[in-house]
């Protein structure tokens, strides 16, 4: 790694992986900010993760879109950990952002949210419909794990969706050990809480999921255990916005009114910078 890629700080770390921020030289000495994903150690040695991690890294270098990340290579080290080197998004994730908001007792404002869920759809989309370049067969995309901390938000307004393609690794890690990855269950869907295999539905169940928590600032299914809350999700049942919102500094509609529908559709929510601008100045609280 170090003969083309210096690492510069560790940015996360979870059950299957560490990411960090570094520079790419190439021979030309040309510089660039990569973020670098290595799989971790122990899990270098179980031969049926490293298939899967390579088989879905292959799958990510299909995807070339302005809302996912681009993975520009796959690597290893001479002491055999893989990684996987993509752009660098300097901003934050959508679980930072969130948190922040509940310190502070807001919410993101409604057509922010949209906005924010809008550009994940567009990924989504995209990946869903994506055929092989070669035989123009469906891939049959799914991203299985759409969730805050799997959005990344720049400080230029870009929204972006990380971990494509290694979200079947990340589920083999969940079935053997939950623990690792508490809290991903929350937004399952009741397909995949049961067990069945699951098409692009299950991610765009997951976005459903997200704005109710975006406008709501209420975790849709949320239990005590793991166990309950893939219970919750098997069983599906979506208490009412209005009933889940709180009041605070800047609250959620209680009712959603014609008034009000009038109003967000009055935003121009699909274009930039005005909601773009928003999600810059939401990154730096977040930080
Ligand atoms: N390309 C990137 N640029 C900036 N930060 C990133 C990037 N990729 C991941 N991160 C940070 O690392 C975290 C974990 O990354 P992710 O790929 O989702 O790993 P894991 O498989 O452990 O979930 C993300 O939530 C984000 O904060
Ligand atoms: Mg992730």
């Amino acid at each position: 790694m170090r003969d083309r890629y210096t690492i510069t700080e560790r940015l996360d770390h979870g059950g299957m992986a560490e990411v960090f921020r570094g520079v790419a030289e190439s021979m030309e000495g040309f510089k660039k900010n990569v973020a670098i994903k290595r799989v971790l150690p122990n899990l270098t040695k179980n031969q049926k993760f490293v298939a899967m991690f390579l088989d879905e890294a292959r799958l990510s270098l299909f995807l070339q879109h302005a809302n996912i990340v681009q993975v520009f290579d796959i690597s290893r080290t001479p002491d055999n950990a893989y990684f996987l080197v993509m752009e660098y998004v300097d901003g934050c994730n959508l679980k930072s952002l969130i948190e922040r908001q509940k310190q502070k007792g807001r919410r993101l404002e409604i057509a922010h949210s949209i906005y924010l869920m809008i550009e994940c759809c567009k990924a989504l989309h995209y990946a869903h419909s994506l055929e092989h370049p070669e035989t123009n067969e469906p891939l049959g995309i799914v991203h299985r794990d759409i969730s805050p901390p799997n959005i990344l938000l720049s400080k230029n307004g870009e929204v972006k969706l990380v971990d494509f393609g290694l979200a079947k690794a990340n589920s083999q890690i969940e079935s053997t050990d939950p623990g690792v990855v508490k809290g991903k269950f929350s937004y399952l869907s009741p397909e995949a809480a049961s067990g069945i295999e699951v098409d692009h539905r299950a991610d765009v169940f997951a976005v459903g999921i997200l704005l109710y928590e975006l406008f709501t600032g209420r975790r849709l299914f949320y239990g005590e255990t793991d166990y309950q809350t893939v219970e919750l999700v098997r069983q599906a049942r979506v208490p009412s916005m209005a009933a889940r919102t709180t009041r605070s500094s800047s609250p959620a509609p209680r009712r959603w009114s014609a008034r009000r529908w009038r109003a967000t559709r009055r935003t121009d929510i699909s274009t930039p910078p005005t909601w773009a601008t928003r999600c810059r100045s939401s990154c730096s609280l977040a930080g």
